[in-house]
């Protein structure tokens, strides 16, 4: 928590201006009381109007100079604070964008997201009200004690008695509300969870005749948010008449033993009255306290959660001394590459080792979860290896700056993502100064060109969040034209061509073919008809290479890649 607070140094100006300022109103308010006091006491019970008129003047000042410091420092503090919100967003996304994918997997994105989003508010919040409400409500407690006490020492025995009893409903109001807005929190979190799967899973729900078990699962985890706030909320409805009662009770205390004074002419009307206003802001200042006690919970494991995400130091860096790349041009080498993911018994990957060379196409195959995806994920350094090495042009890719290596590559993921944004500026996220022209033959090359002509707005349609209103095939095509803009030294394709039918397949391997004569291509299938002209196939079986060649060699030599080929091919394709 205090950690977190550290973000505040470029706002410590407004801090201590907001201190300053909330003190000044915090003393104006026990001022008052006592000039009050002085106007009954010395001017009304003398009569004295002149003396009436001057000290009500000083205290129409006190009054508006109190109002001023609390509507600038309430200014001041929401400056701050926001401000805060602001710093802090920008660092804990600046921060996940550095993460590699390991760390995303650890957190999780909707974690990442709603401690982007209500984490940040929650402390946001916390620190404009703890400015203000930290300060104010010692300097009342504490002073309206003194001021008291200089009314009247005698009665003060009257708070003696009922600000221990305050204390301790309060103590016992929060002790037990302090847990339930705990399980708020986790609560809010979980109806997050159902919402966001019902949300993005509307599909598959409507799909299966889900829709009412949806339903239920989610009003489970409303009605349970539901009954804790409302304890909550009871809890703090009893709060609020008990401290009432409390209040009108100390109030006739003061006045009834009071007026036993003033009879005897031991105290005056105005002290009497002033002495009340200060029992009254003792115990409101009391209630302050609560309040932040009640906060201070919500806000500490909130920034828990963000503090977890700043203090990730992301697991790929660029090196210290990052070495250029030499004179090849797209040279990728894999030598004894073992990878596992974090918590994994298993390795994805084991021992893996080969070239691909600018100008080839290096097929990749293998059943589902035989590791395709993780290969490939590797060269980017998505992930960085276990053991063994991975060199780009004859540099080991960790050693390298990972712009430079990324600079090299058009990726196109097994799941292509599409921005929010329209189909030619997706085109372009490829390569920001592409030309209308290059956007253009891009799609041609990626067989896009005719559904993006066929759409209402052609190239300046706008893809739906989530890419919607695209098919999968559709989405595909747009992401290798994103990768082709970009002219890159090596094309990666993870299983991109599964989504197309056999004949725009085909059609856009032939065009890919031209395109990428001088590059290195690394494509990945699962169908024989796409890899089998390659100038090399890797076979992969459980994370393992059982398999290398062409066509040809492996049908004679692999056992594996037999068992697929047959599974697909006629015996006359075979042949
Ligand atoms: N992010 C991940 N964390 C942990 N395990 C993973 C992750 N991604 C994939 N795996 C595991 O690695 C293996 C290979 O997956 P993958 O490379 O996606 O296979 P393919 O692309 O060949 O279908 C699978 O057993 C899968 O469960
Ligand atoms: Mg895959």
């Amino acid at each position: 928590m205090f950690k977190l607070f550290r973000n505040l140094k470029p706002y410590t100006l407004a801090v201590i201006a907001t201190v300053i300022l909330v003190v000044a109103g915090a003393l104006t308010e026990l001022y008052l009381p006592t000039l009050m006091a002085d106007i009954v006491d010395k001017g009304i019970v003398r009569g004295d109007t002149a003396y009436i008129l001057r000290v009500g003047a000083v205290m129409l000042a006190v009054a508006l100079g109190g109002m001023a410091c609390a509507v600038v420092s309430a200014f001041l503090s929401a400056r701050v604070g926001m401000g805060f919100g602001r710093d802090l967003r920008r660092k804990v996304f600046t921060r996940v964008e550095g993460f590699s994918l390991h760390e995303f997997d650890l957190i999780g994105t909707p974690s990442l997201i709603t401690r982007t989003t209500n984490d940040i508010t929650q402390v946001q919040m916390f620190t404009m009200i703890v400015m203000r409400m930290l300060i104010m409500a010692p300097i009342m407690a504490i002073g309206g004690v003194v001021m008291a006490l200089q009314k009247d020492a005698r009665l003060t025995w009257v708070l003696a008695v009922v600000i221990p009893i305050l204390a301790v409903v309060i103590t016992l109001i929060a002790g037990r509300a302090m847990p339930l807005f705990k399980a708020i929190q986790a609560k809010i979190d979980r109806i997050n969870l159902v919402l966001r799967e019902g949300l993005t899973g509307v599909r598959v729900i409507r799909a299966f005749n889900r829709i009412e078990h949806e339903k239920k699962r989610f009003d489970a985890a409303n009605m349970d948010l539901t009954a804790t706030s409302i304890r909550v909320n009871k809890l703090m409805a009893l709060m609020f008449p008990l401290m009432m009662l409390l209040m009108n009770v100390t109030t006739v205390a003061i006045i009834w033993f009071g007026a036993k004074r003033i009879d005897l002419g031991e105290m005056q009307v105005g002290s009497l009255m002033a002495f009340i206003q200060y029992a009254m802001q003792i115990m409101f200042s009391l209630l302050m306290v609560s309040f932040l006690f009640i906060m201070l919970p919500r806000a500490a494991a909130s920034a828990g959660r963000i503090n977890e995400v700043l203090d990730v130091t992301p697991g790929i860096k660029d090196a210290e001394k990052a070495r250029a790349p030499g004179a090849e041009r797209g040279h990728i080498e894999f030598r004894g590459v073992t990878f596992a993911y974090p918590g994994a018994e298993e390795p994805a990957l084991r021992d893996i080792s080969f070239d691909a060379k600018p100008g080839e196409v290096t097929a990749i195959i293998g059943g589902t979860g035989s590791g395709k995806s993780t290969l490939v994920n590797l060269i980017p350094r998505f992930y960085d290896v276990a053991s063994g090495s991975i060199r780009v042009d004859g540099v080991d890719i960790r050693e390298m700056e990972q712009e430079t290596l990324r600079g090299k590559l058009g990726f196109v993921s097994q799941k292509a993502v599409l921005f929010n944004d329209t189909i030619a500026n997706n085109i372009r996220f490829g390569r920001e100064d592409a030309t209308d022209e290059e956007v253009a033959r891009a799609a041609e090359t990626a067989q896009a060109r005719e559904f993006i002509l066929a759409m209402p707005d052609g190239f300046q349609s706008v893809i739906a969040q989530g890419g919607t209103n695209v098919s999968g095939g559709q989405k595909q095509r747009i992401a290798i034209a994103r990768a082709l803009v970009r002219g890159p030294e090596i094309y990666i394709f993870d299983d991109t061509f599964s989504a197309l039918d056999f004949a725009t397949d085909a059609r856009l391997r032939a065009a890919l073919k031209k395109e990428t004569a001088e590059a290195t291509v690394i494509i990945v299938a699962q169908r024989v008809n796409t890899v089998m002209d390659a100038d090399r196939i890797i076979v992969l079986d459980d994370g393992a290479v059982v398999g290398m060649g062409t066509h040809k060699e492996l049908i004679r030599s692999c056992e594996v890649y037999r068992e697929i080929v047959s599974s697909q091919l006629s015996e006359e394709e075979l042949a």
